[in-house]
């Protein structure tokens, strides 16, 4: 853990040799480009078209009116700057939509970390009834015999099997375990397992797809890269031309005193991993984040370790995964590439401006201790001052692409 006290400060217009070695660890450079080994699409060319062209599709949704764009919305940095209570009234999703910036360097899915792959993500949504409430026949129905979907498709992934061309695939039919009364579960109960198997096949194709074109948005030159890049890992000294001082003093707290980088780290600025933010809302509510999560991920028929991954290794994510207690009202860390962008913030979406979730920060530890026992030992009372804030909030903006 980083702390900050044990060390002295170097003056302002120099970074010590420990901070030069934390700065260059959030850079760009160090972000991973290989293509995702449980998707045999991931980085091709033709699959990130076929991709872009299914996210702003509304045919996916049950009633043709809803795409992946709907709520990710690109002049929204793929999120969305409403809540989703305003966004989908009549539905209750609590959730924040979160921006798709970078999300190929995730290594869960969702706030809760309910999926394990992006393709895998990718199916969710669109059987969801409160986001596009399709279902995967009628997907399949639609690539059939829409022809400038199929040549996509079949360019990929080889021609539709012929028993799929002869089922009658018309009905919104899918798996519904929990509410096997649902007539959705009822027609997918009725069609035979070798279609359901080539159904499943096409669905995962169709996320693996969707999944190559959300892997290309990257919000990796930003003004804290150049200057990171720019900097030499045997001198104290910096440039001054890229980042403003407000902006040095920011980042100074964010690896030190504020102890961001405890997780926000790496060049995604984010650990990837789960912590329990202590917001109001969660802890009143029965949102149990990533301990209700890890059911849903370990038994998902689409994660990493069933017969629809690419992956050829033996060894998975998955295997060390179990539930804890410790887990209830656990959220990701998410990403801070374009956050400047992305409001609202957090995944209850209740911050508008960065310097609210900053506020929050600063006044964390008194709310933990009246709330909750359970602890999150890298939270701690910060006592920034007003001054402080503004350089964080000043250094958070400079996480921005240039192209922003
Ligand atoms: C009705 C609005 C809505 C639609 C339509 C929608 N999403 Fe989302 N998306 C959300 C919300 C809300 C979340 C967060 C839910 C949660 O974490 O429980 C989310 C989460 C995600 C995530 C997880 C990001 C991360 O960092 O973990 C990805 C990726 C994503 N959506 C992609 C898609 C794709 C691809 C589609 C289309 C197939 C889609 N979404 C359709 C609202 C929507
Ligand atoms: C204990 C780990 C931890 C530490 C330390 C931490 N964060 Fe976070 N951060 C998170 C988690 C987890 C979330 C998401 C919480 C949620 O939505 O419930 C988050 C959310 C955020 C968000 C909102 C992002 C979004 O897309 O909604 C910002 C901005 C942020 N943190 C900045 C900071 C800054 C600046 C610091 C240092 C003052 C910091 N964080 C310290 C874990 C941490």
């Amino acid at each position: 853990m980083i702390t900050g006290e044990a060390f002295a400060e170097p003056p302002a217009t120099q970074f010590s040799l420990r901070e030069i070695h934390h700065i260059k660890s959030l850079s760009s450079q160090h972000l991973d480009t290989k293509n995702d080994p449980s998707n045999r699409v991931s980085g091709n060319p033709a699959a990130i078209a076929f991709g872009s062209t299914l996210f702003f599709e509304p045919q996916l949704s049950g009633d043709g009116t809803m795409a992946c764009s709907s709520c990710h919305k690109p002049d929204e940095s793929w999120a969305n700057h409403q809540s989703m209570t305003s966004l989908r009234p009549q539905h209750t999703i609590t959730r924040h939509v979160p921006s798709l910036w970078g999300v190929k360097y995730n290594r869960w899915y969702f706030w809760d970390g309910r999926t394990d792959s992006l393709w895998s993500q990718a199916l969710k949504p669109i059987e969801n009834i409160a986001e596009m409430a399709g279902s995967r026949t009628q997907i399949a129905h639609l690539i059939i015999n829409k022809s400038r979907l199929r040549q996509q498709y079949e360019a990929l992934f080889g021609a539709i099997p012929s028993l799929l061309l002869a089922a009658n695939l018309s009905k919104k039919a899918y798996p519904i375990p929990h509410d096997p009364q649902q007539p959705a579960h009822i027609a997918w109960q009725q069609l035979p397992f070798s279609v359901q198997q080539a159904i499943n096949t096409l669905f995962s194709n169709i996320g693996k797809s969707i999944a190559a074109f959300e892997e290309t948005l990257l919000a990796n030159n930003t003004l804290f890269d150049q200057f990171s890049n720019r900097l030499k890992a045997n001198s104290t000294t910096y440039p001054t031309d890229l980042l403003s001082p407000a902006a040095i003093r920011g980042l100074k707290l964010f690896i030190n005193k504020a102890g961001c980088i405890n997780c926000h780290s790496g060049a995604n600025f984010s650990d990837g991993e789960f912590h329990h933010p202590f917001l109001k809302a969660n802890t009143e509510s029965n949102d149990f984040g990533r301990y209700d999560a890890i059911k849903t991920l370990l038994s998902d028929p689409f994660n990493g370790k069933s017969t629809f991954s690419d992956a050829k290794s033996s060894r998975n994510k998955l295997d060390y995964v179990y539930q804890n207690i410790e887990f209830r009202g656990q959220f990701k860390t998410p990403s801070l590439r374009n956050i400047a962008h992305t409001y609202p913030y957090m995944h209850t979406g209740e911050f508008k401006r960065l310097r609210d979730v900053l506020n929050y920060y600063n006044s964390i530890s008194k709310q933990m201790n009246d709330r909750n026992k359970h602890q999150e030992i890298l939270l701690k009372s910060l006592a920034l001052s007003t001054q402080e804030i503004n350089d964080l909030v000043v250094f958070l903006t400079s996480l921005s692409d240039i192209k922003q």
